[in-house]
């Protein structure tokens, strides 16, 4: 592939914090964020609410058709036919859709082609599930990053804590896992490391921590050298 700047590609469960540390890479890199789970979320969210049949891939594959994605505000906020989806997207019932929707063949066809035209010059920090393994696999650098699904289960809890006081943390924890499996064992581009990704524990490390470790990797690989762990 021929780009102009490197990919980095950051994937891993729900809940690991992969947004979060994204943004921080992309911002002191002066590269583009990319957040493809909000594209499966906006898309899903979408397609439910036009009464769209997630069982059927040939209503799946008409949608894609009709389907314009755009980016605002950094990569912050995502359009969809105009529409702004930011906020709905992060919505708890967006994310269990999303995870449903994002099991379909044409759904991962059309969205991957997306986004390897979105980034096909390079320069950014895309996250989400198969970015190392199916949308880049030639990235330049690749970190996936793991949790314990209760440690996940709790970052997720204090984020969604603010506006969802009723919800108890077993609650999330029980998301997490339900979503943890959809993810890892769908037919299509399962959740997975690539071989060539640095595997990174963050269950006990804090925000900063991932960050120094992420930009150690980053100015290793990008410098020529380093080796996989
Ligand atoms: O990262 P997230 O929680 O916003 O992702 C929502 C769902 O979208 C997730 O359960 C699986 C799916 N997804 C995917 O299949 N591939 C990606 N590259 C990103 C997300």
């Amino acid at each position: 592939m021929n780009r102009r700047g490197p990919v980095i590609a950051i994937d891993g469960p729900s809940g690991v914090g992969k947004s979060t540390i994204s943004r921080i890479i992309a911002r002191r890199l002066g590269f583009r964020y990319i957040d493809t789970g909000a594209m499966y979320r906006a898309f899903a969210v979408a397609a439910h609410d036009e009464g769209v049949d997630v069982d059927d891939e040939d209503a799946l594959e008409r949608f894609c058709e009709r389907v314009e994605f755009r980016f605002g505000d950094e990569g912050e906020r995502i359009f969809l036919n105009g529409r702004d989806y930011t906020d709905r997207i992060r919505e708890p019932s967006a994310g269990k859709l999303a995870s449903i929707v994002s099991t379909r063949r044409k759904v991962r066809e059309f969205l991957v082609e997306l986004q390897r035209r979105i980034a096909r010059d390079g320069c950014v920090v895309m996250e989400g599930r198969d970015i190392g393994t199916v949308v880049f696999p030639d990235a330049e650098v690749k970190i996936y990053l793991d949790a314990s699904s209760r440690a996940r289960a709790e970052r997720r809890y204090t984020q969604l804590a603010p506006s969802n006081a009723v919800r108890a943390v077993e609650d999330v924890a029980r998301e997490i896992e339900e979503r943890d499996e959809r993810d890892r064992n769908r037919p299509h581009s399962p959740l997975k490391k690539a071989d060539d990704a640095v595997h990174i524990d963050t269950t006990e490390l804090g925000i900063r921590e991932v960050e120094e470790r992420i930009m150690e990797i980053v100015e290793e690989r990008l410098a020529g050298g380093g080796t996989d762990s």
